[in-house]
C-alpha cells in the first residue's frame, strides 16, 4: 500500500492489518544465538547506515535469534542484564515483531517469541510503503507501568533513549549479518496501538524495518 493510501486510511481511522500468512504459531523457540564472532566493532560502525530497499526474503530463525539477542537479549544471566541500557534498569521497552505470520513479542528470558496477534501487521507499522513487504518490522513499545521509580515527566524521554539504544544494537548487528535496516518514527501510532491491543500507558516509541538488501537477492 502506498504512502498516500496509508495517510488517507489513517485519517479515517481505517489503517488495519492484513490476515496472517499461514497459521500463526503461538510460541516460537529461537535457536541459541552465536555469542562469538561477527564483524569487528569498528567495521560494523563503518557500515552502519539506513536503507529503505528490502528483499522480501524471510529471515531464517538463526538470523532472527542473533538479531534479537543483539537488540535486547540477556547478556548477564545472573542479574538479568540486557544488551541495551535503561534508566534504573526498568527494562521498559518491549521489542515486538511484525512478521507475515503474526505479531510477536520477544521474550528475552526464554529467548523466544510469543504470539500477540495472529495478523500481518507490517503495513500498520509505518506510513512508508516498503514496510508492507519487508520480512520484519520491529516495533518498540514502552511500558510505563515498569517505570514506577522514574518521575512521570521523564518517562517518555527515558523510554525513547532506551529504544534508541536497542535500535543502534540492531543497526550494528544488521551490518554484521549482511542485513539492512532503517529506524522509523513516521507511524500512525493510534492504528498500531489498536492493532496491537496496547494500553494507554504502553506508547509505541519507534519502528525499525529489517531485511536482506534488495539488490543482493532480487536483482534490483
Ligand atoms: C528518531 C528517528 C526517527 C527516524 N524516522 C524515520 C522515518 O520515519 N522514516 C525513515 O525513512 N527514516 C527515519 N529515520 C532514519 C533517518 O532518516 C536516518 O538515520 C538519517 O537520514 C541519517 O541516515 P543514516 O542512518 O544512514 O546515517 C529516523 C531516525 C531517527 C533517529
Amino acid at each position: 500500500m502506498n504512502t498516500m493510501a496509508k495517510l488517507a486510511l489513517g485519517l479515517m481511522g481505517q489503517l488495519r492489518p492484513k490476515p496472517a500468512v499461514g497459521d500463526a504459531t503461538s510460541r516460537i523457540g529461537l535457536p541459541p544465538p552465536a555469542l562469538h564472532g561477527g564483524l569487528p566493532l569498528m567495521d560494523a560502525l563503518r557500515q552502519r547506515a539506513s536503507n529503505r530497499e528490502f528483499a522480501s526474503t524471510p529471515l531464517p530463525l538463526p538470523v532472527l535469534s542473533n538479531l534479537l539477542w543483539a537488540a535486547y537479549g540477556i547478556n548477564r544471566p545472573v542479574e538479568g542484564g540486557r544488551t541495551a541500557p535503561s534508566a534504573l534498569n526498568a527494562q521498559e521497552i518491549d521489542v515486538l515483531l511484525a512478521l507475515p505470520t503474526g505479531a510477536y513479542r520477544y521474550e528475552a528470558a526464554t529467548h523466544s517469541l510469543q504470539l500477540i496477534a495472529a495478523v500481518d501487521l507490517r503495513r500498520v507499522t509505518g506510513y512508508q510503503d516498503f514496510v508492507d513487504a519487508a520480512p520484519l518490522d520491529l516495533v518498540y513499545v514502552a511500558d510505563h507501568g515498569r517505570m514506577g521509580r522514574i518521575p512521570v515527566g521523564q518517562r517518555e524521554s527515558y523510554a525513547s533513549v532506551a529504544a534508541g539504544a536497542i535500535a543502534q544494537n540492531v543497526y550494528l548487528q544488521c551490518a554484521s549479518l549482511g542485513l539492512v535496516t532503517v529506524l522509523r518514527a513516521w507511524i500512525d501510532r493510534e492504528a498500531l496501538a489498536t492493532a496491537l491491543g496496547l494500553a494507554p500507558d504502553q506508547p509505541v516509541v519507534l519502528s525499525q524495518t529489517v531485511g536482506y538488501p534488495k539488490a543482493a537477492t532480487e536483482g534490483a
